[in-house]
């Protein structure tokens, strides 16, 4: 293996996003039954969702409710129900990854990085390149 290959290999999963038609209804029993803390709800107005974050360990859940019909976790919902929409994976270089996803021909959501929260850049790649699984790919803004 080389290690440049090793380079742009994520380092971690940053976090699992779980579609919910209510958060409130779904915190309840990973709250009160499971026993986890949410660290954060906040409402992300360009994604049209309310998102809460429950740390387990070294990642977390991220429990993502529609604020409307047209939201990309709406149709989800609508789609598929309630259950997990994606997997976050945190990456050093996340141009570095696109680059090499592209090159091995995986289908991608976004091709160039967008804005995600806190400074940082996010991309999504398509589950039909990932058996079948949404990816987001995080790089965190450099301190
Ligand atoms: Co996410």
């Amino acid at each position: 293996m080389s290690s440049r290959k090793q380079d742009v290999a994520p380092g971690r999963l940053d976090h699992i996003g779980v579609a919910v038609r209510s958060l409130e209804d779904a915190l309840a029993p990973y709250k009160d039954g499971l026993g986890l803390i949410v660290s954060e709800i906040e409402e992300v107005p360009t994604e049209k969702v309310r998102v809460a974050f429950l740390p387990v360990g070294e990642t977390r859940l991220e429990l993502l409710e529609p604020t409307a019909d047209d939201s990309t976790i709406a149709r989800f919902l609508q789609r598929r129900g309630e259950g997990i929409h994606h997997l976050c994976f945190q990456v050093d270089d996340i141009e570095a990854v696109l680059k090499r996803l592209k090159k091995a021909g995986v289908e991608l959501v976004d091709e160039k990085p967008r804005a995600g929260a806190g400074g940082s850049r996010v991309a999504f790649i398509h589950p039909r390149g990932m058996a079948g699984v949404l990816v987001e790919l995080v790089e965190k803004e450099q301190v």
